[in-house]
């Protein structure tokens, strides 16, 4: 008999290239787990609904243990002529228990088989994800603790804007991670759906239950068109996107974190087991995992390409084209795994260097704006206060001197509405005090959040 599952009709042997080139196992081996859980769960949906005995389900369960077993323990020899995962799984099957593991692909296809493969597995990748992500969090809420007094120049345009806590910072990227995290559970809802019973395409003229499949499996629904799922890779293509997202908020935390090391900055010092030397100069310190972080993301962002290019001209259902789809989302996930596996330690323990930062912290007129708001807050209008502060910034500028330093008569000269409390306005120290709406980057504003922070990973 033949090695191959569908052998009956044809009258050649496959010529080997078409194997070598044809076969997924190099790379869909990692399915094995997932494949094993879906095949056990359709045999029991089959002894329930009567097309396997149970005797028949209890083999089949039980030697697809010992085959899983033997899979995870790297005995299980790959051979390209049997092309993937499941055929080597199956054949495993049937070598050991023959006609009854020959039952097994009852009223099923590889493609429901693979796609439901997939769901279970992009399931755990996204759970696991979404776990390394709350720890990211929490390393981040974590510094607030620390940094609580720290102010830091905030920029726009990478120009000196306004000062605002450190913890604002770090909490910016909660911020950013939440809104990926939120992505991952939306995207699990479409993964959530079960494929399995499709069959090839048109679904099965034998009496199976898709329901109880799903409910073995923790599948919250049955997919309602087996045309549409068996051959649906969406969830595959924002799940991807979803991680492209997560791969890009962490490249420009690395790029930011890069600029803050430079001697240019100096702001920040990375922990020495989180940066690597050179070959050549001594003195080097430098920022390889962030950079890394940040060059990684062009994968990421490829497999986006990759997975959108590999669907858009597919007719309706399967098509082999899918094979490569495992590629793309297994290169993400594997990709942005390491870098949020990573960056909590890094979170954790770089360093602000608080004494380079302040001694320049009054630097960049970030009291600008503030005493701007004061005018307005004495009647001046907006447009005027923004051009009267905007000539005693060119003022100080040929000076060079500070806002602050400006004299009580110097300041009234340039608007008499000014009195005695413009000094709660003026400095980076005063500023933070004064900025206070909600999700601002004052003391008082930030101090809620990091509470609300810690109060939300706590409740998680
Ligand atoms: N290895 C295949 C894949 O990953 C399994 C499905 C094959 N189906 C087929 N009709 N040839 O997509």
């Amino acid at each position: 008999m033949s090695a191959k599952a569908w052998g009956g009709a044809f009258d050649q042997k496959t010529d080997p290239r078409v194997e070598f080139f044809t076969e997924s196992i190099s790379f869909d081996s990692r399915l094995a787990a997932v494949d094993i859980r879906g095949s056990q769960a359709h045999a029991r949906m089959l002894a329930k609904v009567g097309l396997l005995t149970a005797d028949e389900c209890r083999q089949i369960v039980e030697t697809l243990d010992v085959i899983g077993q033997e899979i995870a323990r790297g005995e299980m020899v790959w051979k390209t002529e049997l092309e993937d995962i499941h055929m080597h799984i199956e054949s495993a099957l049937i070598a050991r228990i023959g006609d009854v593991g020959r039952k097994l692909h009852t009223g099923r296809s590889r493609n429901d088989q693979v796609a439901t493969d997939l769901k279970l597995y992009v399931r755990d990748c996204l759970t696991e994800l979404d776990t390394l992500l709350i720890e990211l969090q929490q390393a981040f809420v974590d510094r607030c603790e620390a940094d609580a007094d720290v102010v830091l120049p905030g920029y726009t345009h990478l120009q000196r804007a306004q000062p605002v806590m450190a913890s604002h910072y770090w909490l910016a990227y909660c911020e950013k991670l939440q809104r990926d995290r939120e992505r991952l559970a939306d995207c699990l809802k479409r993964v959530n759906i079960l494929p399995l019973g499709a069959a090839a395409l048109a679904g099965s003229s034998l009496p199976i239950d898709r329901h109880e499949s799903a409910r073995l499996l923790g599948f919250a629904d049955v997919a309602a068109n087996s045309l549409d799922v068996s051959s649906d890779r969406d969830f595959l293509a924002e799940s991807i996107f979803v991680l492209s997202l997560i791969s890009v908020h962490l490249s420009g935390w690395a790029e930011e974190w890069i600029l803050w090391c430079t001697t240019e900055f100096g702001f920040l010092k990375l922990p020495d087991a989180y940066t690597t030397g050179s070959s050549i100069m001594p003195q080097k310190r430098n920022p390889d995992v962030l950079e890394l972080m940040r060059g990684k993301s062009a994968r990421v962002i490829a497999d986006v390409q990759q997975i959108l290019t590999l669907i858009k001209g597919l007719p309706l259902a399967y098509n082999r084209d899918l094979q490569e789809d495992k590629l793309a989302f297994f290169d993400a996930f594997d990709t942005v795994r390491a870098c949020v596996d990573l960056a909590p330690s890094i979170v954790r323990h770089a360093k602000l260097q608080v004494e380079t930062i302040n001694a320049r912290l009054e630097e960049g007129f970030l009291d600008a704006t503030t005493l701007m708001e004061y005018l307005i807050s004495k009647g001046v209008p907006m447009r005027t206060g923004h051009e009267v502060v905007g000539k005693l910034v060119r003022d100080c500028e040929s000076r060079r001197i500070k806002l602050a330093d400006l004299t009580l008569a110097e300041l009234q000269q340039a608007c008499d509405k000014i009195g005695a409390d413009v000094n709660n306005s003026l400095g980076v120290k005063n500023v933070v005090e004064r900025l206070s709406s909600f999700g601002s980057g004052g003391r008082k504003a930030v101090a809620e959040q990091v509470t609300a922070w810690r109060d939300r990973l706590q409740a998680k």
